[in-house]
Formats: structure tokens, sequence, C-alpha cells
């Protein structure tokens, strides 16, 4: 996967790329990540990449040109590939969303600053404006960082164990269930039973009811998209928990 990031903060990306999992995939070929300085692709002598808006109003609006300079330079080698603008406005930006994007080629990252970039631009050269919640950063940098984040983890061979992220949190509407390590004590409290227990039914089933329950008092709505085998159904049945989860879906 090669990401491209737009961007008027080039040395923003340098310490985040520079560790763990990230770090990895770059030294292992896994990903390419070409950070790409808007403002060397001004035009004019001011090296100008904002400008007043139209209308007049608060703020900056990013010019058009100097993006639209950097894609035509990216794209000139003909590889395929899909433009997403990092914006509050965007369509939310989910697992699975993550999950598609995966599977593209190339991903060039639009990262906006000040009040948003010229529409013309994002019209002509945008595929997808994406947020990551429903809160304003100071700009789209961080959020292309999850971007690149959570999508490496899903390519193959990135992670160490091979099903790392099948069982991740939202990949099948559930939260992750909690987990625990040594020390078998720690400030009085101990480890839930069935995980010392070595019975592998015992610790499933821990996990699922412990899974389900979170998510039923964090993320509710996540269950609508939850689906459960008979032999699940029936775990959950014995907990009391079958009955909630039908409320849920069938709440108006
Ligand atoms: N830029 C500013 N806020 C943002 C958000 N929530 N998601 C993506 N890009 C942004």
């Amino acid at each position: 996967m090669i990401f491209d990031i737009l961007t008027i903060f080039p040395d923003f990306f340098e310490s985040p790329l520079q560790e763990g999992i990230i770090r990895r995939a770059l030294g292992a070929g896994k990903i390419d990540v070409n950070i790409r300085n808007i403002r060397e692709y001004a035009l004019d002598r001011h090296k100008m990449t904002d400008d007043r808006p139209f209308g007049g109003g608060e703020g900056m609006v990013m010019k058009p040109e100097p993006l639209a300079a950097c894609i035509d330079d990216i794209v000139s080698d003909g590889r395929a590939y899909k433009v997403i603008a990092l914006s509050p406005r965007g369509k939310q930006y989910t697992q699975q969303v993550a999950q598609q994007l995966a599977a593209e080629p190339r991903l060039i990252l639009v990262c906006g600053r000040y009040e948003g970039i010229d529409q013309r631009f994002t019209d002509r050269y945008v595929d997808q404006e994406i947020s990551i919640g429903d809160y304003v950063l100071t700009g789209g940098e961080l959020a292309a960082m999850i971007m690149v984040d959570s999508i490496t983890r899903l390519l193959p061979g990135v992670l160490g164990c091979c099903d790392s992220a099948t069982n991740d949190t939202f990949s099948r509407g559930l939260l992750k269930h909690s987990q625990y390590t040594r020390p078998r004590e720690f400030q009085g409290q101990t480890v839930p039973q069935a995980l010392l227990s070595g019975n592998h039914a015992a610790i499933e089933q821990f996990r699922l009811t412990e899974s389900v329950r979170l998510t039923l008092k964090h993320r509710p709505d996540l269950l609508a998209e939850a689906q459960f085998s008979s032999a699940e159904k029936k775990m959950l049945r014995q907990e009391g928990l079958l009955d909630a989860i039908q409320d849920i879906n069938q709440a108006p």
C-alpha cells in the first residue's frame, strides 16, 4: 500500500512513522509513505497555500492550484489511486471503512487546514471526504495519521499474530472482552476464574459474554450488526443476555 500525504506540516509525521508496528511495516516494505509538502507546489513567489474566502468571513481557505499540482505530479506514474480529503464534514471513518480502504493499492490523503479547501479542488480531485469523528481538529494531519495507522495494521503480514486483526473490537459488531495478565492478584483483585481454568469452552463463553455485556453498556448501537451462531446464542441465553440484545434490536 502506498500512502501519499499532502500537508503544509510535513514534520508532523516524522515521529509517528518511526514507532512500533508502522515503523516495522515501512521497513518490511508493506507500506510506503510519501509526505508531500503542499508549499512546494505553490505557484507564486511567496509560496502561498491559502487565501481569504470569497464572500468574506473568518479565516483562510486552502488554494486549489498547489493541491492540484501536487496530485497531478504524484499520479503521473499511471498507478491506480484514490484521493481522500480529511474534513470534519466528511463521511464517518469506521473499522469497516478502514477494511475497504485497505484493499486499495494507493491512497492520497489531503490534510485540510484553516476554514477548509476550495470546493473546486474537492469537486475535481477528491473521491471521498472522511471525518474521524464529530469534533473539530486544527487540521487533517492527525486524522490522516489515524487512517495510516488503522489501515496498515489490517494489511496482510503486518501484525505478528495472524488473527490479531480478526479478533478486534468492531470486527464483528462487538467490543473486545477485557484482558488480564500476571500477577494473578493486583491490589487485592483477582483474575476471573474462567480464564485460569484452562477449559477452552469456559474461556470462550466468558469472553463472549464479557464482549456482549460491554457492548450493551457502552455501544448498544453496534449490536444491530452482530451475528451469533446457534452455540453462541445458547451461551448468551444461559447468561440472560439474548433477550437484552433482542430488545435493543427491536427498539423503535
Ligand atoms: N480536520 C478537522 N477536524 C477533522 C475531523 N474530525 N476529521 C478529519 N479531519 C479533520
